[in-house]
């Protein structure tokens, strides 16, 4: 892990995708990226030596990784995908020298805001381009009721400037206006260093990933309904963790099994914490042919062998519980809509609109770009059945956007041009390799 920043532009890939194929084998893909960020997190703030395995090794979580470094964590690469992290407590961190950079990670830079707002020191984060423009006023607030001193630009924009915490963090408790695991984990790391109880309520389930990895490093919280709560000024003790793979990429794999003809594709080791699997649900509401075998647990975290077999999806109307649960997927999950029976239709995932770009519009032009019936709406999108012609698509310069279209030359009838697919990088480190691997054909230029 150097920590040579990857401030500079990165160099632009654009990736041509040959049109149709099968994809048939069995695969693994890389660590969860919420679990990574965490894992870090949390390992530098124990007591004691953890040992990381499974760790993304994507720019996201390295990122993550060299804002620790950055404060005076020792955290070493001890295998391919393995970190030894050497935690500092929580009144370890030292006042970084430079401005901590966190790369496209909204994930990142939410949670170690709660993690600043509490030091002793004064502190920067920021981002690239498209993290520039992500609105953070949503842990601003929660942070300012906390007693913590953090200011955004005038629009709620990184960078964000951390004030030092001088007499500490007050507890609170905060109703989140949205449906936001980043909100949630931020609150809580404050509460860490608050005295008293601090607490949160959901308006609906996000993932748990904060909940469970704290426990695994000792810490208690308290789950009710949806409402979280956890007692500050405790202790973390360090541990050993495994990360599962991530449902967020194994997503990819799933839907190109199931709409490109002729396909058997198993993915193994996938974390199936129930907070995650709303991809899973919806696929099999459209008539996806998805088993889980060889269920069985990594650490805190439920895990599966995924087999994905080609079937005939039906459009649906997409259960609203189920998009928080889903709400990374969604992407590609249009793509499986596009050559679905039937319409399908997507409310209340207007939260897609603030994400690595507005998934919303980039989707819709994408797929209007590629022969696909989409139209956006303000919280959604509604898909007709569609030839997928191939052609030239923008992916503004977001990963599972760039992904999704490269998965939808399965079934197209010409070629995908996809263009900037470099941000791959930052969560599925390996997405062309495995693909073709199981079968696809891709040539990537720069
Ligand atoms: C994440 C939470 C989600 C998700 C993101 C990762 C996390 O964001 O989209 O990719 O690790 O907590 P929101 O909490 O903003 O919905």
């Amino acid at each position: 892990m150097n920590k040579n920043n990857q401030r500079n532009m990165q160099t632009s890939i654009d990736t041509q995708v040959e049109a149709g194929g099968s994809i048939n084998g069995v695969v693994a893909v890389p660590g969860d990226k919420s679990c990574s960020h965490r894992s870090v997190i949390f390992a530098s703030l124990a007591e004691g030596e953890s040992n990381i395995s499974g760790f993304l090794t994507g720019e996201d979580s390295l990122n993550t990784a060299r804002a620790f470094q950055s404060m005076g964590v020792s955290i070493e690469r001890s295998g391919e995908t393995s970190l030894k992290i050497k935690g500092v407590g929580l009144h370890g961190l030292q006042q970084p020298s430079n401005d901590i950079y966190m790369g496209n990670a909204g994930t990142g830079m939410r949670l170690i805001a709660g993690i600043l707002a509490a030091q002793q020191f004064d502190s920067t984060v920021s981002g690239d381009e498209s993290l520039s423009r992500r609105p953070m006023g949503r842990i601003i607030k929660p942070l300012k009721m906390m007693s913590g001193s953090i200011e955004a630009d005038d629009q709620g924009r990184p960078p964000l400037k951390i004030g030092s915490a001088g007499n500490g963090l007050t507890a609170i408790h905060y109703d989140l206006p949205v449906a936001s695991a980043q909100v949630k984990s931020c609150v809580l790391l404050a509460g860490l260093y608050a005295q008293g109880i601090t607490s949160v309520t959901e308006p609906a389930p996000t993932r748990d990933h904060t909940e469970r990895m704290l426990r695994s490093f000792g810490y208690e919280v308290i789950t009710r309904d949806n409402h979280i709560s956890l007692e500050g000024q405790g202790t973390l003790k360090a541990c050993d963790l495994e990360i599962p793979g991530d449902i967020s990429s194994a997503a990819f794999l799933m839907v190109a099994a199931s709409i490109a003809n002729d396909s058997d594709v198993t993915i193994e080791g996938v974390g199936i914490n129930p907070t995650r699997t709303g991809i899973i649900d919806i696929l099999r509401l459209m008539g996806a042919d998805i088993e889980l075998k060889n269920e069985r647990s990594a650490g805190d975290e439920p895990v599966a062998d995924i087999r994905v077999k080609s079937a005939q999806l039906t459009g649906i109307d997409v259960p609203e519980h189920l998009v928080p649960l889903a709400i990374d997927e969604l992407p590609v999950l249009f793509i499986a809509a596009s050559v679905a029976e039937g319409t399908t239709r997507v409310t209340g995932a207007e939260e897609l609109r603030v994400k690595e770009s507005d998934r919303i519009a980039a989707m819709a032009e994408g797929l209007q770009n590629i022969g696909v019936d989409a139209t956006a709406t303000d919280d959604g999108m509604i898909i007709n059945p569609s030839e997928i012609t191939g052609g030239v698509v923008e992916t503004h310069f977001d990963h599972r956007i760039a992904m999704s279209f490269c998965v939808a030359a399965l079934r197209s009838s010409g070629p995908m041009l996809v263009k900037d697919t470099q941000h791959i990088h930052t969560s599925f480190p390996g997405f062309f390799t495995l693909m073709e691997k199981l079968g696809m054909t891709m040539t990537t230029t720069s």
